[in-house]
């Protein structure tokens, strides 16, 4: 496979877990979005973005949720089908929801094959440090490829106590790195890495043999990953204060509809050349 093959345009297969350890050997960086739908999914696909998470973010950002929590399976499944559908080269991720896995390893392999028979995503991600190695561990050894995610767990936000800063000062930070090491030797392909001070981010880059995904933890990590909404700047508000908007995609489209609304209104569309004789 050539070198930059994570960037797009070269290769004509899906990405394989295999394709992003030799990308963090070859010390390569590579970029991730969420995605929650066909149409945005063949967007980024044909954009070179070699993994799509369908994230339980859907919560907030398809069904207008307040947090993660109360998103279920059968809200996502219908998602991941479709980003899976419209992609044929980005590996598709399929998070799992709060209450899907927590309860023992069997609970989280029967939630992951319904991802992955049902879904058809290649890999999922749940949250949670060394109280999940044992779903790590059945998931691998049942042939699913894990993605883990530790820092702020928005599933736990109730815990947390807020989304605040997580792994600062020594002793959290050495919890973390803990955390992400016993995820790895459980046999996660990836660790997520989220809202956690750079210097830690950085650190646990350095010691873990697989691939750290940042989102708010600085540039030390092996790839980034953002909600596509913040990405583009199509979300309400600011977003947070990590996401860069790399676009004005909400303004675009609502430009888009004003418009629309009022060439309606002044009888301009429909014009002569959208109509059927
Ligand atoms: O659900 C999600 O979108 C996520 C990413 C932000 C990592 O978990």
């Amino acid at each position: 496979m050539p070198e930059t093959a994570l960037y797009g345009g070269v290769t004509h297969r899906r990405i394989t877990i295999r394709d992003l350890q030799q990308a963090k050997d070859r010390g390569e960086r590579w970029p991730m979005l969420t995605a929650y739908d066909y149409s945005t999914a063949r967007v980024f696909d044909a954009a070179g973005i070699p993994v799509l998470l369908v994230g339980d973010s859907a919560a907030n950002m398809v069904y207008g949720y307040d947090t993660t929590v109360p998103v279920t399976v059968d809200e996502l499944l219908p998602l991941v089908r479709g980003v899976v559908r419209g992609t044929s080269r980005a590996l598709v991720v399929a998070d799992l929801p709060f209450g899907s896995y927590q309860s023992s390893a069997a609970q989280a392999l029967d939630t992951a094959a319904r991802f992955l028979k049902e879904g058809g995503a290649q890999a999922v991600k749940l949250e949670g440090g060394q109280r999940v190695v044992p779903q790590v561990e059945a998931l691998v050894a049942a042939g699913v490829p894990v993605m883990a995610h530790i820092g702020l767990t928005p599933q736990s936000v109730n815990a947390l106590g807020g989304y605040r800063v997580q792994g600062r000062g020594d002793e959290a930070a050495h919890r973390l790195l803990q955390d992400a090491k016993a995820l790895q030797q459980a046999g996660a392909f990836a660790v997520v890495l989220e809202v956690v001070p750079s210097d830690v981010a950085a650190q646990v880059t350095s010691e873990l043999h697989i691939p750290t995904i940042g989102i708010g933890a600085g540039p030390g990590c092996d790839a980034q990953v953002l909600v596509w909404h913040d990405m583009a700047g199509f979300r309400e508000g600011d977003g947070p204060k990590f996401a860069k908007r790399f676009a004005e995609v909400g303004s675009v489209l609502g430009d888009a509809a004003a418009r629309f609304a009022d060439e309606v209104r002044t009888g301009t569309y429909p014009g002569p050349e959208h109509e059927y004789h």
